[in-house]
């Protein structure tokens, strides 16, 4: 309900550009804008703590700080996270397209799921769950993922898409644990990504971070003779350590983080 109630009224308040003097969302040295993306708050800029958190300049962070929740529901549930996250579709699509191919069935591009290619945005979105300190629960988390109703990251279907035709194999690599296979392979399949050459989550008592175990499934492929030609995700921990991919493409999240 908060939501939707947060969408309905940064609708409501923005006001329509239609003058070249009213730029929304630059930087307007000198004269100050509140309406813009800074969301000013005495304190925290949360445009500033977003792309903080999308250039990996802020790190270890364990929830969205208490004044920007707001911020990041509007971004979240906004046009702006679609289309930056579309735009990051584009960039990849571009790159696939153009890329050096050995067309041997040893193509590979790693994907990791979790929003990457399903989005868990109509949990985050949940009125008791909202954007902020009491966002994750494992207990409800663990049951909307059961429910199997993720849809697909915005422009995640049509990235796949290209990359089946272009014959770059599809490669699954997720920090979700095994105990989730079935229902995410439906749920997978259900949203449009119909097929897969690898599909890796977790095991149940696996404590390594993201990035040593990343790392460590990516290493077997490669040893195996696959070649990474891209990897998408939207932690930074999907993207760096060992054979991170010939292109790495970083999608926004700033709802959560994962070292
Ligand atoms: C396409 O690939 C070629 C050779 O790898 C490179 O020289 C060129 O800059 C690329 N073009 C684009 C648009 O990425
Ligand atoms: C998580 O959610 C469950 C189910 O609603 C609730 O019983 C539990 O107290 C919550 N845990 C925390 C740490 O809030
Ligand atoms: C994980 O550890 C628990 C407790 O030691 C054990 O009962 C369980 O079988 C383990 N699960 C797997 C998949 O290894």
């Amino acid at each position: 309900m908060r939501a939707f109630l947060l969408v309905v009224v940064l609708l409501a308040t923005i006001p329509t550009f239609s003058h070249a003097d009213s730029i929304p969302n630059q930087i307007h040295s000198l004269r100050p804008h509140t309406a813009g993306g800074g969301h000013h708050i005495p304190g925290v800029n949360c445009l500033s703590w977003r792309l903080g958190v999308e250039a990996n300049n802020i790190r270890d962070w364990a929830m969205v700080p208490q004044q920007c929740e707001e911020y990041v529901g509007h971004y979240m549930l906004g046009h702006q996270y679609r289309d930056d996250c579309i735009a990051v579709a584009i960039s990849a699509v571009q790159y696939a397209k153009n890329a050096t191919l050995a067309h041997d069935g040893k193509d590979i591009w790693v994907f990791d799921i979790e929003e990457t290619t399903l989005s868990n945005l109509p949990y985050y979105a949940r009125s008791d769950v909202a954007f902020g300190a009491t966002a994750y629960n494992a207990t409800k988390f663990d049951a909307w993922v059961s429910e199997g109703t993720a849809p697909a990251v915005p422009g995640g279907v049509r990235l796949y898409r290209t990359l089946v035709s272009l014959g770059i194999k599809p490669v699954f690599l997720s920090g979700t644990k095994q105990q989730f296979r079935k229902v995410r392979i439906a749920n997978l399949k259900k949203t449009g990504y119909s097929h897969w050459e690898k599909l890796i989550l977790k095991g149940a008592n696996d404590t390594r971070t993201a990035v040593e175990y990343k790392s460590k499934k990516r290493t077997e492929l490669v040893k195996k003779g696959y070649r990474i030609i891209g990897n998408i995700g939207d932690q930074w921990s999907d993207l760096l350590g060992d054979n991170a991919g010939a292109r790495t493409f970083k999608l926004p999240d700033p709802m959560y983080y994962i070292a």
